[in-house]
């Protein structure tokens, strides 16, 4: 049987191949709601303008209602020889109203109504995971108060550099991840145009309203360009390069997780709810989802790998090459909205081993530059000289076997004879943290200051 939708040329239909290579619905049904809104935006517009009738219009938003509650409801059946989401309901619309149903498709074409369906789902989705971002921003923020004075190692080259605190280390998250967020919602002021109405490729000679389409679905405006808008993609690259930002956040948070929960670290214990056990080692508790996402960086980035080549050298207008623009980027979406949940949940479970963080952050010689800074300021050695001066000083404590302040003031008047005992002072990593109170800086009472500017921005009061 030839197809209902453009059989009048062909003789027969498509071999099966021919349908499974060609058919979308498989993965394009989730555009169901979006679909339908833009059906009911268009025949309302179809009828303000004259195009269509009254009666038509109502029996076909009456129909379209129907066909989105048998969705929501589970009762209807997709047909895959329908071959896509816009097909499929059509041809149902058809099955209740008869040959009103017709007429919904006067003055477009699949190709501006999936840009259009595709856009709102990508708007949508940009909305639910902002929110994603701003509640895992907010239970770091939470973290970073209760952790403000907790000391940490802090790394460059992973090597012991200085002391951070451990709430200075989560709110840089809340720095990256605010950056994300407005990622996001820079995507989405550029997509938010209307493509509805561009038809096929050239416009269309009815009388149409795009503006009133365009302001029934929220758009700020209709597009310019009815050749840009049935064959741009921008929208979802963008999103999806935006995505891939976060997801590699999240991967380089993860990957912390994953070493700080080792035995060898032991910083912090990641709960029973977000590890596993091991069906041979009775000891293990392994950081699954911590590792998972790290890893989800990997499909996230693929997608928008996969679709940038995809959409490289296509001619314009439309081609069925843009039909693979929905399965990776819906997987990357979803996979993203999943990492900042499960992200979410671990930062909010996990319990700090506040000594043992606090005993690693000495080692490792950490308060050198704290020293050398001391040159500086108490007898005025410029910084490279101190910075000689300090290490030897520390390979003395490396001699000695013994941290910074293990070594004596006799020690420290060998290496040279300036130095007093004011210089026990700033050995500690509690005095290292509270002198880093730059702005921007490590100190405890910044980490306050900087967790109630998150707070009030994030909650609003
Ligand atoms: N399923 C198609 C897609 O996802 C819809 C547009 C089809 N347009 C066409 N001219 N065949 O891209």
């Amino acid at each position: 049987m030839s197809n209902k939708m453009w059989g009048g040329r062909f003789a027969t239909g498509p071999d099966a191949i021919m349908e499974e290579i060609n058919a979308s619905i498989g993965f394009d049904q989730r555009l169901f709601r979006q679909d339908i809104a833009g059906s009911i935006a268009h025949a309302t517009m179809l009828a303000e303008t004259g195009i269509l009738t009254q009666e038509d219009r109502d029996a076909i938003i009456a129909g379209l209602n129907e066909v989105l509650a048998e969705i929501e409801g589970g009762s209807f059946t997709f047909s895959r020889a329908l071959e896509d989401i816009h097909m499929n309901v059509e041809s149902k619309l058809r099955e209740k109203i008869g040959d009103a149903a017709g007429r919904l498709h006067t003055a477009r074409s699949r190709n501006d109504q999936v840009a259009t369906d595709f856009k709102l789902y990508v708007r949508d989705t940009i909305d639910t995971l902002v929110v994603q971002v701003h509640t895992l921003q907010l239970a770091l923020v939470t973290r970073a108060e209760e952790e403000a004075e907790t000391i940490m190692p802090g790394f460059t080259h992973l090597q012991s550099a200085q002391p951070v605190t451990f709430g200075h280390h989560l709110l840089a998250y809340v720095e990256m991840l605010g950056r994300d967020a407005g990622r996001l919602l820079d995507a989405r002021k550029r997509l938010n145009e209307s493509p509805l109405g561009s038809a096929a490729l050239a416009g269309t000679p009815y009388p149409i309203d795009r503006h009133m389409t365009a302001e029934k679905l929220g758009f700020d405006r209709p597009t310019a360009n009815s050749l840009d808008a049935v064959s741009d993609r921008d929208f979802i690259l963008e999103t999806l390069a935006a995505a891939s930002i976060c997801a590699m956040h999240l991967s380089r948070f993860a990957e912390e997780m994953v070493i700080w929960s080792s035995a060898q670290f032991g910083f912090v214990r990641l709960s029973d709810k977000f590890t596993t056990g091991s069906s041979i080692m009775p000891q293990k508790r392994n950081p699954d989802a911590a590792e998972l996402v790290r890893a989800k960086i990997g499909r996230i980035l693929g997608a928008l790998t996969s679709l940038l080549v995809v959409m490289k050298g296509l001619p314009l207008a439309y081609s069925k090459d843009m039909q693979e623009d929905k399965e990776v980027a819906f997987d990357a979406l979803d996979s993203l909205s999943l990492s900042l949940a499960a992200m979410t949940g671990m930062v909010g479970d996990m319990t700090a081993n506040r000594e043992r963080m606090r005993a690693s952050a000495s080692a490792g010689f950490s308060t050198a530059t704290d020293i050398a800074d001391w040159l500086v300021r108490q007898l005025n050695i410029p910084f490279r000289d101190a910075h000689h001066i300090t290490g030897q000083i520390v390979a003395l404590a490396e001699q000695k076997n013994c941290g910074l302040e293990g070594l004596t003031i006799e020690d420290f008047k060998f290496i040279d004879q300036r130095i007093d005992s004011r210089i026990h002072k700033v050995l500690t990593v509690e005095a290292s943290v509270a002198a880093r109170q730059s702005y921007g800086g490590t100190a405890p009472a910044n980490v306050l200051i900087q967790a109630a500017r998150w707070k009030t921005e994030l909650t609003g009061v």
